[in-house]
């Protein structure tokens, strides 16, 4: 606790009022010392906020100028990447929508938003696994091979990387499992063996969008995941699905609980709130997480009443486009 507390104070550029003088000169001489970093301080100052958030594309373009907390002064290089962005609020979840051409997998959330350049690979893969390998140093103290996930304040915490395949399913789904293969490689990838036993790892592989069911249901050993509609979990073609195919399920928060109509607390009706808590619970009980997207951004503090309602009621996942306003919320 001592240590943290330490590397605490030095990462805050000033020391904090109220340290004495004599102590704000050490600070200062041995701030950028060798001794006082570690190997796997890339994420040190952040929290895995737990219920998180998702980040989309389009809020990321909306907001080039926002600052970049944490991470903003080593790496400004990070700005037009979003994996860091989402990181850098300590979203415990990150979404790529997946567009495959001529063999390629682009980045964006819309054709025209495609450039040759942002992919799969260069915006989340290499990213990905850039972070988890300066997580998972090898050094002569480390005795066995280790792996921690992204976050250095909690290294158990897996990252949700939902995969939104907007092109032919079949076709960019398979190439969106074997780009995988340089996590799958170092064994970063949360796991299925026998359709039975699941082994958490740093990152959990969720497709959604076109992602076709068939492609990952019927397969026993396999290191990706279903996003099952959570409002069509009774449906026949759903009623089989546990948290082994679908960790987490999601659903349109103005299609499956309604429109919001009032900015007062209680802010869902009492139809609404029944229709959040058994589809929660109908998803709990297979052990599912529930995750709703499209809840209101406006008036703020329907957003807010929504955002609180959804944690309270059990939700897994958050879904968030101004991280900064979550982040300062909760
Ligand atoms: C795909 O390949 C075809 C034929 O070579 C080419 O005309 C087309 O521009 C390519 N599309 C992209 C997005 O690279």
């Amino acid at each position: 606790m001592f240590f943290f507390g330490i590397v605490a104070l030095l990462a805050v550029p000033t020391p904090a009022f109220g340290v004495t003088s004599s102590l704000q000169s050490i600070l200062r001489n041995t701030h950028g010392s060798k001794d006082y970093g570690y190997p796997t301080d890339l994420t040190r100052d952040l929290l895995p906020v737990s219920l998180c958030m998702i980040f989309y594309l389009e809020s990321f373009e909306s907001s080039q100028t926002r600052t970049l907390l944490t991470l903003e002064s080593r790496v400004d290089y990070w700005r037009d990447e979003p994996f860091y962005t989402g990181l850098s609020h300590g979203c415990t979840s990150t979404e790529a929508d997946v567009w495959l051409y001529n063999g390629t997998l682009y980045v964006g959330h819309d054709q025209s938003a495609l450039t040759a350049s942002r992919t799969l690979e260069s915006l989340y893969i290499n990213p990905i696994l850039d972070v988890l390998e300066r997580q998972n140093p090898e050094s002569p103290f480390v005795s066995k091979p280790t792996k921690n996930g992204v976050w250095d304040t909690d290294t158990e915490q897996t990252l949700y990387f939902f995969i939104d395949v907007k092109t032919s399913g079949v076709e960019t789904f398979k190439a969106v499992i074997a780009a995988l293969e340089p996590l799958r490689e170092k064994g970063y990838l949360t796991t299925v063996k026998d359709g039975k036993t699941i082994t958490n790892g740093p990152v959990t592989v969720i497709g959604t969008g076109e992602t076709p069911l068939d492609l990952v249901a019927p397969v026993k050993d396999r290191d990706y995941f279903f996003d099952a509609p959570l409002a069509e979990l009774t449906d026949a073609k759903y009623a089989d699905i546990t948290g082994i195919v679908s960790p987490v399920a999601s659903t349109d928060f103005q299609k499956a609980v309604g429109k919001i109509t009032r900015d007062t607390d209680p802010i869902l009706g009492d139809a609404q709130l029944k229709a959040l808590r058994d589809q929660i619970s109908t998803a709990n009980e297979r052990g599912i997480g529930a995750r709703y997207w499209n809840t209101p951004y406006f008036p703020i503090r329907a957003r807010n009443l929504v955002w609180r309602t959804l944690l309270r009621e059990g939700v897994i996942l958050l879904n968030a486009d101004d991280l900064d306003a979550v982040t300062a919320l909760f």
